[in-house]
């Protein structure tokens, strides 16, 4: 068992981690800025494991801080969520999304290589199969992307394989997930989102509770089974897991593995729609709009090498991913406080 370093930790599905990880008889250290997150899932990630996470409330931008961190404490392995992850904004500000995650890893595999760390696993993303590959995704194909956010994560890719190359002690695994959805059964950590969400299940939840009035279904005009858009969405906790599967293959393993983390299954938007209603047993009011710009038809992945490499699978499915996601959202109908 190990020392972990979890960076984004306070946030989604780094707060979700941190409890599979300590459940799994890790210690972990969270560092994390709370750009997009609060420091109270700190205590609820303590309250759901009984344990205690020392956090540094810090920006891994700053190699002075991070050098500190890794000086206090003896890190087996990184865990590496920190990020900006909304793909409009990141069309605007490209500097700062250039800046925060890729100088911001930049500055983590420094203060790593200096402290004989030499094991990360990496959240990447289905975003870096671009437009131009069909699902079912392996991880074999060609990646690119669209907009800056995407670019971030082909670049952080890249610059980990090539710290590979150059170093045969080092161990990379990026987990490219497709849709995280869902929260953790006890209701205390889920997707506490700034503003009106961009995604669908976070902005269905609120039409659920009543913080917004109907969901604008992107295009029904796509090439799938109901015309609206198909995505591989995994309940959260499966998606921990599989990063304890992922630390594990890394201490005993080196060089560089990109793996999936999805069900290897697509529903279309109004299939989820469908699915909330069921689970929060309310109308999911929705209307027909456009198409919104960079959206694919259809995009899930051939889960397969995960299985092989890890034995790790998803296990839930879409009811069970939207009943958990109605009970954080009516237990925290405001989000984390
Ligand atoms: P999140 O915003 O909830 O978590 C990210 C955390 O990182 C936040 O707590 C934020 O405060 C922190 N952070 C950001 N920049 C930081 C910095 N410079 N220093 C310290 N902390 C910083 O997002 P999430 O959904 O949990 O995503 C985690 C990771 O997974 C991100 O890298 C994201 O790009 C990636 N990812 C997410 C999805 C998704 O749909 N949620 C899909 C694919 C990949
Ligand atoms: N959608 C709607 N209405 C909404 C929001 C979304 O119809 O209000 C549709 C979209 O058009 C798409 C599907 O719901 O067909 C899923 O959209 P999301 O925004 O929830 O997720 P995306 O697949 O577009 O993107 C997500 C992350 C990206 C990541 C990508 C691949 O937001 O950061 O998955 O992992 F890159």
């Amino acid at each position: 068992m190990g020392n972990i370093l979890v960076t984004g930790g306070a946030g989604f599905i780094g707060s979700h981690t941190c409890v599979e990880l300590l459940a799994g008889g890790h210690d972990i250290i969270v560092v994390d800025n709370l750009c997009n997150s609060k420091e109270a899932s700190i205590g609820r990630i303590e309250k759901i494991s009984g344990k205690s996470v020392k956090f540094y409330k810090a920006d891994i931008c700053c190699y002075e801080t991070m050098t500190k961190i890794f000086d206090e404490n003896n890190v087996d392995a990184v865990v590496h969520f920190a990020g900006l992850k909304a793909v409009g904004e990141s069309v605007r500000l490209p500097l700062e999304y250039y800046t925060n995650n890729i100088y911001g890893t930049l500055i983590l595999l420094r203060v790593m290589k200096e402290h004989g760390c030499k094991r990360i696993v990496f959240s990447s993303s289905a975003t870096v199969y671009g437009m131009n590959n069909k699902a079912p995704y392996t991880e074999d194909m060609p990646t690119s992307a669209t907009n800056p956010y995407g670019y971030t994560k082909v670049m952080i890719e890249q610059i980990l394989r090539d710290v590979c190359t150059a170093d045969e002690e080092f161990s990379v695994v990026a987990l490219r997930y497709f849709n995280p959805i869902g929260a953790h059964k006890s209701g205390l950590i889920g997707e506490d989102p700034n503003g009106i969400p961009n995604n669908l299940v976070p902005y269905i939840a609120q039409v659920a509770i009543g913080r917004l009035e109907q969901l604008s279904v992107y295009g029904d005009d796509y090439d799938t089974p109901d015309g609206t858009g198909v995505r591989d969405y995994i309940h959260v906790v499966d998606l921990a897991a599989g990063h304890v599967c992922a630390i594990d293959y890394a201490m005993k393993h080196t060089g560089f593995e990109a793996v999936n983390l999805g069900t290897g299954k697509g529903s279309s938007v109004l299939e989820v729609a469908d699915a909330y209603e069921k689970a929060c047993g309310k109308a999911i009011p929705r209307r027909i709009a456009p198409r919104r710009a960079g959206d694919i038809a259809t995009c899930y992945a051939d889960a397969s090498k995960a299985k092989r490499l890890f034995g790790w699978e998803a296990l839930s499915d879409i009811n069970e991913m939207c009943a958990d996601s109605w009970n954080f959202t009516k237990m925290n109908p405001e989000g984390i406080k």
